[in-house]
């Protein structure tokens, strides 16, 4: 069981033929407007993977996105609607399928404390995985109370504040980044990678596949040779696919290699939530790139 206290963003996608400079003015080639936002990304992917979870997240009084949710198989037992705008996001994707993200939070930072205490405490028997990222309010509350209540907390470290992690990690048991986030970290904290403390460290390294840092140990997940169309959402996509494998049970490595097949399938198509895959398309794709 795990429960994603997410972003839920609008992502307005612009498909450049190259970033814009500073004061230039550039025509996009093609705009989609599609579901995204850090969180939702990695709930569909965990979903689809195959894990029991529930979304916990804000919207504005927005249709399409309820729409879309629902197009996804969201449940929307904890999908909140108020005043303001849902949180949205400018994005340039580049022909080698590269992206440049502008973020607006909007109702993303409409989390409410007792009410984020009171989902945790319905959940006390299973016990879940609770799944974080940078871009909600309240991470901080949320970990600890989860932690006081024996779950286990997985945290993206992304959009990435020093300030944040520094504070979160005593309450982290999976922290999730990528190559940038890791060497910020490490600059900003004079620590190594495994001195963090953390019993499980994710590092998503783009088309260098991913390293997990686990009890002194690491172990090293190559990427499938893919031709990217659009990277948005793969390391959402990466880390959703992996906590849901391991959260059913499976070894660190097993659930490594599905989501490695998950995120190589999801850069393949346009746009982040729309673009992951389904468990079968994943199993499909593995039985015939692994030998
Ligand atoms: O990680 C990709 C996501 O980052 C996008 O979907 C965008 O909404 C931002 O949150």
């Amino acid at each position: 069981m795990i429960l994603n206290f997410g972003s839920i963003n609008i992502d307005n996608v612009y498909q450049v033929l190259r970033f814009p400079n500073a004061g230039e003015t550039i025509s996009a080639k093609g705009l989609k407007k599609v579901l995204g936002g850090k969180g939702i990304n990695q709930t569909i992917a965990a979903q689809r993977a195959g894990a029991a979870i529930f979304h916990i997240g804000h919207v504005g009084e927005d249709e399409w996105i309820l729409d879309q949710l629902s197009k996804m198989g969201v449940d929307k037992k904890f999908i909140y609607s108020g005043a303001g705008v849902t949180g949205h996001a400018i994005i340039y994707v580049n022909l080698e399928g590269e992206n440049e993200i502008v973020l607006h939070a909007g109702a993303n930072e409409e989390f409410k404390h007792e009410k984020c205490d009171e989902i945790l405490d319905e959940f006390i028997d299973e016990k879940p995985w609770v799944i974080l990222q940078n871009e909600i309010n309240l991470s901080l509350e949320i970990a600890i109370k989860a932690k006081q209540l024996g779950f286990k907390v997985c945290y993206s470290a992304a959009p990435f504040s020093a300030e944040s992690i520094n504070k979160i990690l005593p309450y982290v048991d999976l922290l999730a980044m990528n190559e940038t986030e890791m060497k910020e970290l490490q600059n900003s904290s004079d620590k190594n990678v495994v001195d963090f403390g953390v019993a499980m460290t994710l590092v998503t390294l783009g088309s260098r596949g991913a390293e997990l840092y686990i009890h002194g140990e690491v172990i090293k997940q190559s990427s499938f040779d893919i031709k990217p169309v659009d990277t948005t959402g793969a390391g959402d996509t990466f880390l959703g696919s992996f906590i849901a494998r391991y959260d059913c049970g499976e070894s660190v490595k097993s659930a490594l290699q599905y989501a490695s097949g998950a995120a190589a399938i999801q850069i393949t198509r346009m746009g982040a939530a729309p673009a992951i895959p389904t468990y079968n398309q994943v199993e499909e794709f593995l039985n015939e790139k692994v030998q």
